[in-house]
């Protein structure tokens, strides 16, 4: 099937590197295919893991296998076996901002100045370079940046042609997050949004995404105590115990957790998190409580608290505690790598615009004309198995 290319906002990050380790460590031969979740579907047309190619932009200038060093998340002897792979990928200048994202800045920055649509230009020239020097035969982008904060209310992010006013008078509110999707869009690359921050999900770009045929799919990647509450929350409903209150805690200190330690930013991701239970239970859960807390000494080793105050027959109350030890950045990179795939699959059935099947990696899952997301995890599940049967391609 050729290479599939896989250009990452934010590079640099323990998830991309992360999931470059990975696939690097399959392409030398290791046949360890733990953790990723379509690993047994052969003959669905989705690529294989070693034809993947990453590449993609960062702020932060540095070789990839500096990075995935630096983060401590790779085990070493899985670096030391690709460190020569990932010490020959450094990214590409980014677009940066310290308005949409306070605490993250960096050095590799595109040529200070340049307007939105030099930026957008840029973007696209990179994605054409790609496929010219790594031989890449399809492509994908994928943002895994740092979470920006919410953009301010406006009526320039609800049409397609006020969005395209807005870039050619470089309106402040188009948020760099939004220019790479735009890019990818505008040339026709499948474009998914791993992150909180709004960006293909912003009604003007959904209808870009539509009429250009470009399969699209988001948002924030549902990894550990969302998942779990997607799993939890049916069960409570279907055993008619009624959930009083929600209280989820997490604490994290990897750079993830210092981009979400600006309240803007936090903002932003709470907002992802906070919308799964009313639906699921059908009912809105008044005390559903979402705290993220910045922790250093827990690098990339995230906990996550869950109390669930329930009350059942003859109105008698009870709790349940969750306790999830995660690895942040070893849950979040094979979804990565799945999306990837099943993305470059819709790009080749023809299917564009918002892809809804997809609805399992993400928290808050986009959907097509307005419908409410489906958010259990179990029917989220069978969503994509329907698809994928659905067979190749010809
Ligand atoms: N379990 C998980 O790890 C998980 C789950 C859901 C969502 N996410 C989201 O995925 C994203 C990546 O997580 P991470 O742990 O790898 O974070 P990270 O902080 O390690 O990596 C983010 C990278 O993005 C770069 N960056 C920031 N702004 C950029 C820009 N405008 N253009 C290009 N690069 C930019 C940073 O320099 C950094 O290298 C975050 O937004 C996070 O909230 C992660």
């Amino acid at each position: 099937m050729g290479k599939l290319g896989v250009a990452v906002i934010g590079l640099n990050g323990a998830v991309a590197t992360t999931a470059a380790a990975g696939i690097a460590a399959i392409r030398a031969g290791s046949n360890d295919l733990a953790g990723l979740p379509l690993a047994d579907r052969q003959g669905t047309g989705l690529h294989d893991y070693r034809d993947i190619e990453f590449a993609g932009w960062d702020l932060n200038g540095r070789s990839m296998a500096e990075a995935a060093q630096a983060h401590e998340v790779v085990p070493a002897a899985t670096l030391s076996a690709v460190r020569e792979e990932l010490a020959g990928i450094r990214p590409w200048p980014a677009i940066g901002s310290t308005d949409f994202c306070a605490n993250i800045d960096g050095d590799n920055k595109m040529n200070g100045g340049c307007g939105h649509r030099a930026a957008v230009q840029q973007i696209k020239d990179d994605l054409d370079r790609l496929r010219e020097t790594r031989g890449v035969d399809d492509l994908v982008v994928i943002n895994l940046a740092s979470t920006e904060r919410l953009p301010n209310a406006n009526g320039l992010l609800e049409r397609l042609d006020a969005f395209e006013e807005g870039l050619d008078a470089n309106a402040p509110e188009i948020s760099p997050a939004m220019l790479y999707a735009y890019a990818a869009i505008d040339h026709r690359v499948p474009y998914a949004n791993f992150t909180p921050s709004v960006a293909a999900d912003a009604k003007a770009l959904v209808e870009f995404a539509e009429k250009r045929g470009v399969p699209i799919a988001g948002k924030d990647g549902k990894t550990g105590q969302t998942m779990m509450k997607t799993v939890i929350a049916p069960a409570l409903r279907d055993r008619a115990l009624h959930v009083d209150g929600w209280f989820s805690t997490n604490i994290l200190g990897n750079s993830d957790g210092l981009a979400l330690d600006d309240p803007k930013s936090l903002a932003s991701k709470v907002n992802t998190k906070k919308r799964v239970l009313d639906q699921i239970l059908g009912y809105p859960v008044e005390d559903h409580i979402v705290m993220i807390h910045y922790y250093r000494p827990r690098g990339d080793a995230k906990e996550a608290w869950d109390n669930i105050d329930v009350s059942g027959f003859l109105g008698q109350k009870m709790q349940i505690k969750v306790n999830f030890l995660c690895q942040d950045s070893i849950l979040a990179a094979p979804l990565v790598i799945e999306i990837a795939r099943v993305l470059d699959l819709a790009a080749k059935r023809g299917d564009g615009g918002v892809q809804e099947q997809m609805s399992l990696f993400f928290k808050l899952p986009q959907t097509r004309g307005g419908r409410q997301p489906e958010h259990e995890f179990s029917c989220q599940v069978r969503m994509l198995d329907a698809w994928l049967e659905q067979g190749t391609p010809n």
